[in-house]
């Protein structure tokens, strides 16, 4: 096999494209979690859960703007991918960006009104948000394991290793300095 290595690589355990994975679970479980706490919430009349239900989507728009900017640096960097992987980033992008959005917008009201219930709009943009969010990441998910971006290029068939990538170099450099 031969040894890659690759212009973003920072040759470490982490490599730039591989911070988005790492972080990427916790705006999902905290803004997951809020929704369906809320939802709980205002099915069973219990109030008080709702404040809760709040600081954990504060939480998952604060851990999300963070992923998101991960995000962007795992496009910039990420080695071969097939096209259509390529392709869906945009919409995972897009996707996530807008699902963020619609978070950050209930969260800042809900914040604003702390000990006030929300209103059933602001509960439905959280809904909306969710599922937007479930639907973009499955999109990341594809991206990874059926497109393969993210994955050591060593490990891919030859035809996605030179398929696409934002590797200026495309295939990488052998690591012995040979052409
Ligand atoms: C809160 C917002 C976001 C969430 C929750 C999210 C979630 C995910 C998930 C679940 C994956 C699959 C990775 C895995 O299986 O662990 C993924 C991959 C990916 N996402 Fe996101 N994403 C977000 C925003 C973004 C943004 C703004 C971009 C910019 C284009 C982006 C670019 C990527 C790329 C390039 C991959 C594939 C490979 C890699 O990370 O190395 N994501 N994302």
């Amino acid at each position: 096999m031969i040894a890659l290595t690759y212009r973003y690589s920072w040759g470490g355990p982490l490599e730039p494209w591989e911070i988005h994975p790492a972080l990427n679970h916790f705006p999902i479980a905290f803004l997951l979690a809020g929704v369906a706490l809320d939802l709980y919430a205002g099915w069973r009349a219990k109030a008080h859960l709702m404040p809760t239900a709040t600081g954990l989507l504060v939480a998952g728009v604060l851990t999300g703007w963070v992923t998101a900017l991960a995000g962007l640096l795992a496009f910039w960097t990420v080695p071969a991918h097939t096209g259509r992987a390529h392709d869906l980033m945009y919409w995972h992008l897009g996707i996530q960006a807008a699902s963020l959005l619609l978070f950050a917008w209930a969260a800042w009201v809900r914040w604003r009104g702390w000990s006030v219930p929300p209103s059933i709009a602001i509960r439905a943009i959280g809904l909306v948000a969710a599922v937007l969010l479930s639907v973009g990441s499955a999109v990341g998910g594809y991206i990874v394991y059926h497109g393969g971006a993210g994955v050591d290029p060593e490990l891919l068939a030859p035809a996605v290793r030179g398929s696409h990538s934002h590797q200026p170099d495309h295939e990488g450099m052998p690591m012995d300095g040979s052409p």
